[in-house]
């Protein structure tokens, strides 16, 4: 008999040892070369019994590999180290806190009536209870930040070379924005996020050493009047994937009429694929998917669900383009239009 089944019931058991070992440091501690379970425990202060019995399993998983010299990290365990370019560790934090645990505990309730779970456990829309809770809007900012660290890899992805201003639509922490006018220092931008969240985007901005070409804005993207206009590029960084069709239409019609001819947008997404949905590469984006439904009235989408959005709105889909993270990215240009 398949262990399929038990495999997947187990899986918050697998989150929570992951998680334990993040707090507990044996990454961190690990970053700083291989260590024996002794040496670790006597480092890090735990139960050398417990601690031998958790490497184990951190090492089954691939997160870590034995060595001569005792543990070490192996490439997928070494972004839950804090220092990693691309590290997650405050997404291991921030999956474990009460706020998003109690609105998955309503995921039942959401799926028997089509209310979001979110808004069953907590009374309201996920950003509205944001903005009353500012240590927890600080974490998910924060967290926010630590999934999105591809902003270096854009120009890669798009020819930016020609573009002289950017929008970062919903731009959170400044952190995508930062890479991304590191990379192209001809770029300035423009940050715009409600105001509770733009207004502690500087730092990201100034230790990028880029704060003096960027703008911040803080605004409700809705509102009318609210996007800039004229700029050459609007960065839609997994803001879609937070909305409905209606919401995303409403908030790509205001980017056609801010963009004007030569703009364009680009929308960056994990994106559902339409064939092989099994597998890491095909789940995740499926797991994504659910926990938009959980906290917000979005979802994932597929590439062609992203084109016939754009398609809607007077823009004209690119083929995606594969980002780190399993992020893709999808150029928008306005029909009929000339690009800056
Ligand atoms: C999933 S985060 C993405 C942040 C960032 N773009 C990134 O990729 O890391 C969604 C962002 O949208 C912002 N947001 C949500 N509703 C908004 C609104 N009505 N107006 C402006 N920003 C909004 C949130 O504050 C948050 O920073």
């Amino acid at each position: 008999m398949s262990t399929a089944a038990l495999t997947l019931l187990t899986g918050p058991w697998a989150a929570r040892a992951v998680t334990a070992a993040v707090r507990l440091g044996v990454f961190d501690e690990l970053a700083a070369g291989p260590a024996t379970p002794d040496e670790l425990a006597t480092r890090l202060g735990l139960h050398r019994p417990g601690l031998e019995r958790l490497l184990r399993l951190l090492t089954g998983f691939g997160l870590l590999r034995t060595d001569p010299a005792g543990h070490a990290l192996t490439e997928d365990g070494a972004p839950l180290t804090s220092g990693h370019p691309r590290s997650v560790r405050l997404l291991a934090e921030f999956y474990e806190e009460d706020h998003l645990r109690a609105a998955w505990d309503d995921l039942e309730a959401g799926l028997r009536t089509g209310d979001t779970p979110f808004a069953v456990a907590h009374g309201r829309p996920v950003f509205e209870h944001l903005a009353g809770a500012p240590e927890q809007a600080a974490r998910y900012t924060a967290a926010m930040a630590a999934g999105s660290r591809f902003g270096d890899r854009l120009p890669a992805a798009v020819d930016l070379s020609a573009a002289r201003c950017v929008v970062d639509v919903g731009g959170g922490d400044g952190g995508v924005l930062a890479a991304l006018l590191t990379a192209c220092p001809q770029l300035s931008g423009v940050l715009l996020d409600r105001p509770e969240v733009a207004g502690r985007a500087g730092a990201a901005l100034r230790g990028a050493g880029v704060a003096d070409r960027v703008q911040i804005v803080g605004a409700d993207f809705f509102e009318a009047g609210a996007v800039p206009q004229g700029a050459d590029v609007y960065l839609l960084s997994r803001i879609l994937h937070n909305w409905s069709d209606d919401r995303c239409r409403a908030l790509l019609n205001a980017l056609r009429v801010a963009a004007g001819p030569g703009g364009r947008v680009l929308v960056v997404e994990r994106m559902v694929r339409s064939e092989a949905t099994d597998g890491p590469d095909g789940l995740l984006p499926l797991l994504f998917d659910l926990h938009m439904l959980v906290m917000t009235q979005g979802r994932e989408r597929t590439e062609d669900e992203y084109a016939a959005l754009l398609a809607g709105c007077g823009f004209v889909a690119a083929p995606a383009v594969a980002l780190p993270l399993g992020f893709s990215v999808v150029t928008g240009t306005p029909a009929g239009g000339g690009v800056r």
